[in-house]
Formats: structure tokens, sequence, C-alpha cells
């Protein structure tokens, strides 16, 4: 009875302090957001959102030109830098000339070509970039202001290194909402990475490599780093140098950053080595399905048992090709499901009754919906993450970045299907629609994903939240940090220790050798006497 009602006391005790054991010490920090506009916006604007429900206030820096990160919101403040040139006309150019060569069939003289336009066009992004942070370190009263507001966090995502060189600048805790950096996976600039089992992003290989696969990853690698050392490092380094004491580049930056949240977990990426400072939250997107509009869910119901068919290829793609569109809806057309499509462009003419053509869709409520029995997908991470989420199959139509390696991690675990934007034609868009819709294995795989993506201690966000907090607790994560950030290649790979050892072993082989030949030569020069 005694215990009973002390433990009654107790739960009450814990119930008036949880709150506060919760969000101490931070309660109402500030946080300057320096984000990526595009599908990169989607997933920092969830964050800033959990960030603003708890307390803190939240400035973000946003270009003139921005398509999505809005002036006006109810959850931050901006910070608005003018910008002449919009990004979006470079993206649908470039896409329009890769879809062609793509059909016209690849050859490596036009995979070359098309590699360097790619190199190029995100060089000149970078530049662009580049112009805004200098804007902003010539606009005197702005940094001042950026100074006096002594914000406790800066939170940025370094596929643009932007952030990560005012942070700097500012002195300022960093924590990185990061899948990709300028160059490539972020985790190649600080985690041990063994170009024998981690698989370069874009060079489409897995973990598990034969000769001339791993002789193409190498090849891969050395792009990367010719685009980090020439193409793209290059802007900010002159930045550096300008306006930050001792200089600094994109990969010492990013080494500096107190804590990596890091997009992506080992339910979905292959496994490598990972570092004390790197948090992964891949999929804190996901949240569980809300019910439909009435509209919809009577189109979803209408189905029945054959279910529905939902397709999207992204943000980037404001068109397909006409003969493209036509040939998918000629195959939704013959199918026993319903079919949702975001298709902007031309009406194809031989869609059938069962497609219903959108312009959006609330792609993650109808992923959660029962009903659901395929994904059409580019392979944008957002999507990828929310199909394992909710475990459903993919079939996949990758088109740049990412995508196709996306794809491939769930081709690998025999959860998707991949086939190339040059191959769709009716016959293969048919055969691998009706593959994934009727083997089995397809969702019994991805529910097993997504069954493992959901057994973990704390939410993905959470986590993230909570590791927030923790920086602006603490003022930094510093000890978190290896030392191999400062060390030069030849410490790094212990070269000088190696060589060292080697010349000792020598010294050693060839004096004992010299010793020896001496000895028994001398005794032979004295038999040689007695004779
Ligand atoms: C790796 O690939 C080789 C050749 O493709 C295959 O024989 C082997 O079974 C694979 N290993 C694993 C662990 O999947
Ligand atoms: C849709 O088309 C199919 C075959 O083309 C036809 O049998 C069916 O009646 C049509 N349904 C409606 C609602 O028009």
């Amino acid at each position: 009875m005694a215990s009973h009602s002390a433990c009654g006391i107790y739960t009450c005790f814990s119930i008036v302090l949880m709150p506060l054991l919760i969000t101490p010490l931070c309660d109402g920090g500030k946080v300057l957001v320096f984000p990526v506009d595009g599908s990169h916006w989607i997933n920092m604007k969830i964050m800033i959102e959990e960030l603003h429900a708890r307390g803190h206030s939240i400035k973000v820096i946003r270009p003139s030109t921005s398509w999505y990160i809005k002036e006006e919101s109810p959850l931050y403040d901006s910070i608005t830098i003018p910008e002449n040139i919009a990004l979006q006309n470079f993206l649908q150019i470039f896409l329009d000339d890769y879809i062609k060569a793509q059909r016209e069939g690849v050859s490596s003289f036009t995979f070359l070509k098309l590699t360097w336009q790619f190199l190029s066009m995100l060089s000149v992004a970078h530049s662009m970039n580049c112009d805004m942070l200098a804007q902003i370190f010539h606009d005197e009263s702005l940094i001042q202001s950026l100074l006096d507001a002594q914000y406790d966090l800066v939170l940025t995502d370094p596929a643009i290194s932007t952030g990560i060189v005012l942070a700097k600048y500012l002195n300022i805790p960093t924590v990185l909402n990061v899948r990709w950096i300028s160059s490539g996976d972020g985790l190649f600039a600080i985690a041990p990475s063994p170009l024998s089992y981690v698989p370069v992003p874009g060079s489409g290989l897995t973990d598990n490599m034969s000769f001339m696969e791993r002789l193409k990853n190498m090849f891969f690698y050395s792009l990367v780093v010719f685009q980090e050392r020439f193409m793209v490092g290059p802007c900010y380094k002159a930045i550096c140098h300008k306006h930050i004491q001792g200089g600094c580049d994109t990969i010492s930056l990013l080494q500096e950053a107190d804590i990596w949240l890091f997009r992506s977990d080992f339910v979905f990426d292959f496994p490598r080595p990972t570092m004390p400072n790197v948090v992964y939250i891949g999929g804190f997107q996901c949240k569980p399905a809300q019910p439909l509009l009435p509209d919809l869910e009577d189109f979803v119901e209408s189905a029945g048992e054959h279910g529905v068919i939902i397709m999207t290829l992204g943000t980037y793609v404001k068109a397909l090709p006409n003969d493209i569109a036509e040939e998918i809806a000629s195959v939704f057309a013959k199918m026993p499901q319903k079919v949702i499509w975001r298709h902007i462009g031309q009406r194809p003419s031989t869609l059938g009754n069962n497609t219903l053509i959108v312009d959006w869709m609330p792609q993650k409520d109808l992923l959660g919906h029962p009903q659901i029995k395929v994904f059409v997908a580019h392979g944008g991470t957002n999507g990828v993450q929310e199909a394992i989420y909710h475990g459903v199959p993919v079939l996949g139509i990758p088109l740049f970045f990412d995508q196709f390696d996306n794809l491939l991690r769930l081709q690998e675990r025999g959860a998707g299907k991949i086939i190339n934007l040059a191959d769709v034609n009716s016959h293969s868009f048919d055969q691998g629609l009706k593959e994934v819709l009727h083997q089995d294995s397809y969702r019994h795989n991805m529910q097993r994903l997504s069954r493992l993506h959901r057994d973990q201690p704390i939410a993905p966000l959470d986590h993230a939240i909570f590791w927030m907090e923790y920086v602006m607790r603490h003022k930094g994560a510093a000890h978190l940090r290896t030392e191999a950030y400062r060390m030069p290649w030849y410490i790094y790979y212990s070269i000088d220790v190696l060589v060292t050892l080697l010349v000792a072993v020598t010294f050693f082989v060839l004096s004992t050798f010299i010793m020896f030949r001496f000895l028994c030569c001398r005794g032979r020069t004295s038999k040689v006497k007695q004779h």
C-alpha cells in the first residue's frame, strides 16, 4: 500500500517534471538556417517545423529567386539576398539534352560530353552561390546584424557550401542536414571509405564489386576528386582566402562541422565505416498517412481488389518527351488497376479512363494507403524513403543525380526494379509494371525493409532534434570529432611511420648481411692461409 502511494507520488512528480527534463536549458535557442532550394528544402522545412514547435526561433537565408523558400512564413523570419538568375532553367535545359542523349544510345563519347556538361552546370551553379555569399560578406550591416544576433546554431545543407563558410566566419556551432556535398557523397569527406566495398555514387555499383567494377569505382572517385579540386572547390576557396583568417576549403569546413545529420540509414544504404559525430536520420521526413480528400479517396476505393498504381517523376521534370508519355499512358490504360499519375505537359491521347492525371498529389498519404500496389518513381531520396517507410514496392525510372543509386539499393534488396528512361517503351514498361505488381517477393522485401526501418529506439526526427539541442546546450560537439581532420595525408595513412620502419628494417638487414659477409670472408681467408 505504502509503496503504491509512493509510486503515485513519483508518477505525479515525473509528469510535472518530465517536460522540464526533456527540454532543459535550450528553450528558445536561436537557429540560423542556410538551406538549399528545391527538393532539399522540403526536408529542411520539416526540421524547421519541428524546431519551431519546440520553441526555437529561426532565421532563414534565401535568394530572391528562390522557387520554394517563401519570404514570409509563420515558422521563420527570412533574410533575402538579391539574385539575378534562377537555377531551374539550367536544370531543365540540361535534362532535355540528357534525355535526348540517353534515348539515342549513350556512347562513351556522349557519356563524357554529358558528364562534362553536368560538371560545368554544377560549377556554374556553385559560382552563382559564391556570388551570393560574396554579396553577404560585402553587406557590412547584414554581417554585423548576423554577428549581433548571437545565434546558437547554424543548420545548413552542404550540397552547396555557402552555409558552412558563413558559419565559419560567424564562428557558430554547425549542424549539417546532409547527404550530398558539393562533390558527391558527404561521408567520403570524413569517414574512411575503402573503394573496395564503398561504391562511389554515380557509378551505379553496389558493395559487391568485381575487379573491373572496382576499377570503375576508382575512376568515378577520381572524377569526384577532380570535380572538387578544379570545378566546384575553387570559388569557395577564393572566398575563404578573402574573408576567413588562415583560409579554408569546403572539405576542411565539412570536417570541422559539429554534427552530421545524415539523411540515410543502413536499411537503405550499404554498410560502410562511419564517424562518432554522424547521426543517421534516414526517413525522418516520413509520417503516418493522413486521410485523403473525399474525391481522391472515392477514386482510390473505386479500384476495388485490383488496387491503385501511383506515378510521379519528381519536381525537376516539367514534361516527359511526348512519345514516352503516350506509351506509358497506353500501358496504364490496359491495366485493371486505377492509376494516379502526376503528369505535367500535354495530355496523352492514349490515356485510359482508369488513369487520373494530377499536377500534384499527396504522395505520402497515398503511399500509406493500403490500396496502393506499386509506386512508379524517379528515385529521389524523399520518395524512396517514403516508399520504404510505407512498404510499397517501386518501379523506378531514374533521371539523374543520385536517383539511379537510390533505386539500385532497392533493386539489390529485391524491393524494386529499374527501367532506364532510354529503354522505356510500351513493352518494357508493361513487363516491368506487371512484374512488380504480381511477384509477391517485391512487396514482401519492401515490407521487410519497412519493418527494419521502423524498428528504432527513437524516431529519426526526434533524434535529429535531440542532437541539434545537444549542440546548442554544449556550444558545439568538438569532442566527437576525430583528429583525422587536422592531418596531412602522409600522417593519415602513416606513410611517415611506414617509411621509417622500412628504413630501419632495411638498415638492420643490410648491416647483418655485411657483418656476416665480413666474418665469413675473414674465416675463409684464414682457412686459405692455413693450407
Ligand atoms: C558478389 O558477386 C559475385 C559475382 O557477381 C557473386 O558470385 C557473389 O555471390 C556475390 N556475393 C554476395 C555476398 O552477394
Ligand atoms: C472504361 O473503358 C473500358 C474499356 O475501354 C470500358 O469497358 C468501361 O466501361 C469504361 N468505363 C467508364 C466508366 O467509362
